[in-house]
């Protein structure tokens, strides 16, 4: 498996937290840490897997310093590559907007062809809408620090272990079959 790029913002608080703890779940030398207010669109694209922390802010919003890169990163061509998604958000503080940035984010990576890997189901979680769900599924990790924030480890772990197996497969291509 080639290096991931996880891809977040230093000076976040609790996305930093939570992907230190993704990158140390992953195991030393399998994970590159990015920085997401520097990333230029050359070195997005020297890689071809990818874990991006995208919490929500500004009532369903991305943070700022994703909406810089977003321009950019709509005119590369992702075909190929894998993403997966973690987001912190608030379910009772922002119960309409629960981690809409995980949804908007991976809009926009699907439109450039890349495959958003690392989905998880919405069960447990309480909140009215969110545009990270298809189906009972989010399209991502949803951490709530806020309101659940004993899970999170636990969330991570299990995730990480989920990720080992969806970032090794083939992207696009079914599992191969046996012959008739
Ligand atoms: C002004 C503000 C707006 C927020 N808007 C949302 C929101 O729309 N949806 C959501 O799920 N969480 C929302 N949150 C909660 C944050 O996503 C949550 O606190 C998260 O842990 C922040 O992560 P960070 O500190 O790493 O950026 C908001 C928080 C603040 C302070």
């Amino acid at each position: 498996m080639s290096k991931i790029a996880l891809c977040y913002s230093y000076n976040t608080n609790k996305t930093s937290l939570a992907a230190k703890k993704i990158a140390e779940e992953f195991g030393k030398g399998n994970v590159e840490l990015v920085n997401a207010e520097s990333i230029t669109p050359g070195q997005f694209l020297s890689f071809q897997n990818y874990i991006l922390g995208v919490p929500t802010w500004f009532d369903g919003e991305l943070p700022n310093y994703w909406d810089e890169f977003i321009p950019a990163l709509e005119d590369l061509d992702l075909k190929g590559k894998k993403v997966a998604l973690f987001g912190n958000g608030d379910q009772k503080g922002y119960p309409e907007n629960f981690v809409d940035g995980i949804g908007i984010m991976a809009d926009i990576l699907e439109k450039c062809g890349a495959q958003i890997v690392g989905y998880t189901s919405a069960d447990g979680y309480t909140f009215d809408s969110s545009k990270a769900l298809s189906g009972n599924m989010f399209k991502g990790l949803a951490l709530d620090f806020e309101n659940q924030g004993k899970q999170v480890s636990q969330k991570i772990k299990d995730w990480v272990k989920q990720l080992k197996t969806e970032f090794k497969t083939k992207a696009g291509r079914p599992k191969s079959r046996k012959k008739q």
